[in-house]
């Protein structure tokens, strides 16, 4: 498989907090990687910096042959890296409409070349429930479809490379199934997916890969099927698996 994205050592501070330590990673072109790991571990930052949110320190993000790790978000994202980002982040007085217009906008190019109303058909298809709602300002949805908006305006964007931050998050079981259902039509179509999912049991199934994310910096990094061998262990760690975070895997 084609290597898309490759993180070398990079580093993302705030201020004094250094959140991301010298973490390393390597995404080929239509994987899923899952990237898993406690509270405060980094997880959120690392996925700001590869959208070019946040600036790294140090370090190196190469995608598709290019270094963009000093490249500001516009710049990130017309070379076709989102971010879904964490507790969805929508216009919440726009309408849902507005929302995913406003998705195609951050790819300015594409924006020119494909007609954006087109594709916002396509992804009210993939969810009714927004189609019912298009005119309904964003902040009146409930959180389900609060994320399925946000998934759905990312995608408007026509990434190359998603990065999926949480994307389950307090939602009830039949959206989250809903929300994995949607991650793999997403793969079928081959788009590459970066997840950071804490539901651990439902990543597992779909991943080609899992990254941990432990306090200082990334401990490991499997193959599925090393992970599968692995998976007994796991299940002992029957709190993580549950999804509570303050259990990292060490295997590997
Ligand atoms: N805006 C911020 N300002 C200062 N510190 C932050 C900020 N955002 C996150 N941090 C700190 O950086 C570390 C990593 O946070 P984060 O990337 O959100 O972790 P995760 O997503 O893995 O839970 C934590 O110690 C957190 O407190
Ligand atoms: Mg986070």
């Amino acid at each position: 498989m084609v290597t898309m994205l490759e993180v070398r050592d990079l580093r993302v501070r705030y201020g004094a907090i250094e959140a991301v330590r010298g973490i390393d990673l390597t995404l080929r072109q239509g994987e899923l990687v899952a990237l898993v790991g406690s509270n405060g571990a980094g997880k959120s930052t690392l996925l700001k910096a590869l959208a070019g949110i946040l600036r790294p320190v140090s370090g190196s993000i190469v995608f598709d042959g290019e270094e963009i790790a000093k490249f500001p978000a516009h710049r990130v994202a017309s070379r076709g890296i989102v971010l879904v980002p964490e507790g969805r982040r929508l216009f919440a007085d726009q309408t849902v409409l507005d929302n995913l217009l406003l998705g195609a906008y951050r790819r300015r190019n594409a924006y020119r070349q494909a007609r954006p109303h087109d594709r916002v058909e396509e992804h009210l298809d993939r969810f009714p429930v927004l189609r019912e709602r298009r005119d309904r300002p964003a902040g009146t949805l409930s959180g389900g479809q609060q994320q399925m908006l946000a998934i759905s305006r990312g995608l408007m964007a026509q990434p190359r490379l998603l990065l999926l931050d949480e994307p389950s998050l307090g939602l009830a079981p039949l959206l989250v199934r809903q929300i994995f259902d949607t991650i793999d039509e997403l793969r079928r179509r081959g788009m590459t997916i970066l997840l950071v999912e804490q539901m651990a049991k439902l990543a597992l199934r779909r991943i080609t890969r899992l990254r941990t994310a432990g306090a200082d910096t990334c401990v490991a990094e499997q193959t599925l099927l090393a992970l599968e061998a692995n998976l007994k262990r796991l299940q002992k760690h029957r709190d993580w698996l549950q999804g509570d975070d303050s259990v990292v895997d060490q295997t590997g």
